[in-house]
């Protein structure tokens, strides 16, 4: 099997990714200056946005990681209920926290996420998402710092996957079918 049997056509090639992450690491550096700051990643997907985003940011950062899972593992439809696969390792009290998304989709993931990390008194809490599939938004969510914002098209590669597999591409991809 190869990827190119899955890929419709490319969506956003790696050099256009690798610009506006840059630019996104710029924003971030300079609406932070002066403090700490600490991304939270969503695994899987979020991945290697966040690793090549942090490369961007000039203030003094942290990473965490936590993962969590849509009932229906599988499923390409998000069911509006998370469960929580891996929590994090550090505390987020009295810190500002951006959360580090792969895509924002239905908002139900995020939503979720933003609710349960908010009880853990951060000082700010922010989102950062690579796409925004604004069109399939079920629940209102806000994203300070977007990457793109991309049509309703399932897609895959940097980060996403496609039944698990493709996450490695440095593009992102529109899936066939
Ligand atoms: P939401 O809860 O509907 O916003 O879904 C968010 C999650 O669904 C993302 O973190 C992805 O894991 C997954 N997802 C949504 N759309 C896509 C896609 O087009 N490709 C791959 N994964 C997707």
């Amino acid at each position: 099997m190869t990827y190119q049997d899955r890929l419709l056509e490319v969506l956003i090639p790696a050099d256009a990714l690798q610009q506006r992450i840059a630019e996104l690491g710029a924003e971030i550096s300079r609406d932070y200056a002066g403090e700490e700051l600490l991304l939270v990643c969503i695994l899987k997907g979020g991945v290697m946005f966040l690793s090549d985003l942090i490369r961007h940011i000039t203030v003094p950062v942290a990473m965490d990681f936590m993962a969590v899972s849509s009932y229906g593992v599988g499923a390409r439809q998000s069911s509006g209920q998370v469960r929580i696969e891996m929590d994090l390792n550090l505390s987020l009290a009295d810190r500002h926290v951006i959360l580090v998304e792969d895509i924002v989709d239905t908002g139900h993931t995020i939503a979720a996420v933003l609710e349960l990390l908010q009880t853990r008194s951060p000082r700010s809490l922010k989102v950062c998402s690579l796409l925004d599939k604004a069109e399939r938004r079920e629940v209102v969510v806000p994203i300070h710092y977007r990457g793109f914002e991309i049509p309703n098209k399932f897609v895959f590669g940097y980060g996403l996957d496609l039944d698990e597999h493709w996450r490695n591409l440095p593009f992102i991809g529109v899936a066939r079918g």
